[in-house]
């Protein structure tokens, strides 16, 4: 299994270019299920999670082609004109619960879906009784038998829906289904997360009449048939705000391209707060650290508020801060496990429930850490630019689901990377 091997104590200096969106990606790969004619997808980013989900699709029978030079090819063509096993299976689910998302688009396309239940993950039960909830409420028949749900409907029909809590997946699932349902459906509690928005621009294009999208109502009138479009995929706000962090941890000044502040206010505001200069252009975002950050709590929350996606990279930043941090985690009740591993290079972190307490120490040092998650590893990455010496970081095939290229632009920020086999 890969490591990654960290050199710390180094600022970051350079410049790098932002992916596109991960969690954008998927659900709009999934999109292409609606339609028989091709989606045409471009700045997919090329990680663990894509392949899964490409994987996931052709095995259903999605003709994928993926079009770009040498092996960086990141537009993706998808015709599911011959979709003739709407079965996701347990040994892809498992590794990756964002294959949930083809359970809207095949109850809504083929009839019918089969799709693993994802299980527990490390970072909390994650239940999907909501994408359950809603796909009954649009009249589809669902079961839940030997690990699987089983959902039925000879064609959905248009319903008013309320999510107990505001979901992110469940949201574009029950969207996705209600683009080809008979009348208006209309989905309270929406989640407003920015994926959400650019899901609703893509199936909009692929002639969906969906309003409100951004805000937590949105209504989706039924079509008979959605049609190909081309769609260009946002950047990833997530990746943004881990390299944003890990300068306002280590030092120096960075300036990320390709990317916008617009879906990021929580994250720069506390940036700012901690003492960094943050200057916004178009497409781009530079920041400059101080000399040492001053402490910054958050409590997470969804969408305009602070991302849970973003909480173990600031327990990495408020590790060496100047004061006391309380970081408050609302939306999954096991996210704290990259704390144990910071705890190890030195920091000190007191959790209470679902609330930690980080007083910054003065330094850091390497030791060897494991990844838990796709973001406590990027936590740990910080720490590790952030620790005097060597840090190893064990089970880096987390950080392979989720940011792409990440060695190559560590190095191009100037940081002493280098991963193990
Ligand atoms: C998405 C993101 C993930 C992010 C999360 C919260 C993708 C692919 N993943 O995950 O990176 O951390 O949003 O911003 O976009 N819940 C239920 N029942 C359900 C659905 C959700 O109880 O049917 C609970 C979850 O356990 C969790 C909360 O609702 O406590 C929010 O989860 P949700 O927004 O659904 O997360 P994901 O969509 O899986």
């Amino acid at each position: 299994m890969d490591k990654l091997l960290i050199e710390g104590g180094r600022p970051l200096s350079g410049e790098v270019a932002i992916s596109g969106a991960k969690n954008a990606a998927l659900p709009l790969l999934c999109a292409a299920l609606l339609t028989r004619e091709p989606l045409r997808l471009s700045n997919v980013p090329d990680l663990n999670d894509i392949g899964t989900m490409l994987k996931l699709l052709a095995q259903m029978g999605v003709k994928i082609e993926k079009v770009g030079a040498g092996g960086t090819a990141n537009t993706v063509i998808l015709d599911a004109s011959g979709l003739d096993n709407p079965v996701a299976p347990y040994e892809l689910v498992k590794t990756m619960r964002a294959s949930v998302l083809v359970l809207g688009p095949l109850a809504a396309r083929a009839g019918e879906a089969r799709v693993s239940l994802p299980g527990g993950c490390a970072i909390g039960a994650r239940p999907v009784d909501q994408h359950i909830k809603g796909l009954t409420a649009m009249g589809a028949e669902v079961s839940v038998e030997h690990g699987y749900v089983h959902a039925r409907a000879t064609r959905l029909k248009g319903a008013r829906l309320f999510t107990d809590m505001v979901t992110v997946t469940g949201t574009e699932n029950l969207m996705m289904a209600a683009c080809l349902a008979d009348g208006e459906t209309v989905i309270e509690n929406a989640a407003r997360e920015p994926e959400v928005v650019d899901l609703a621009n893509c199936l909009v294009a692929m002639g969906a009449q969906i309003s409100g999208a951004g805000s937590d109502v949105i209504r989706i009138r039924g079509v008979e048939r959605l049609h190909g479009a081309t769609h260009r995929i946002m950047p990833d706000r997530i990746e943004t705000g881990t390299y944003l962090c890990a300068a306002a941890a280590a030092g120096g000044q960075i300036r990320l391209t390709q990317t916008s502040a617009s879906y990021l206010d929580a994250v720069i505001d506390k940036l700012m707060d901690a003492g960094c200069e943050v200057t916004l252009e178009r497409d781009a975002i530079m920041l400059k650290a101080p000399a040492r950050p001053t402490a910054v709590s958050i409590r997470t929350s969804p969408y305009p508020a602070f991302p849970t996606d973003m909480q173990a990279q600031f327990m990495a930043l408020n590790a060496t801060a100047s004061g006391t941090a309380v970081i408050r985690e609302t939306i999954f009740e096991n996210r704290f496990m990259h704390a144990v591993e910071l705890i190890r290079l030195g920091a000190d972190i007191k959790i209470d429930g679902n609330t930690a307490f980080v007083t910054g120490v003065s330094k850091l040092d390497g030791a060897t850490v494991m990844a838990t998650d796709l973001r406590a590893s990027a936590s740990l990455v910080i720490a590790g630019l952030v620790a005097q010496g060597e840090t190893l970081i064990e089970r880096i095939y987390h950080l392979d689901r989720g940011y792409e290229k990440l060695e190559q632009k560590l190095m191009a920020l100037g940081a002493r990377v280098r991963r193990v086999k």
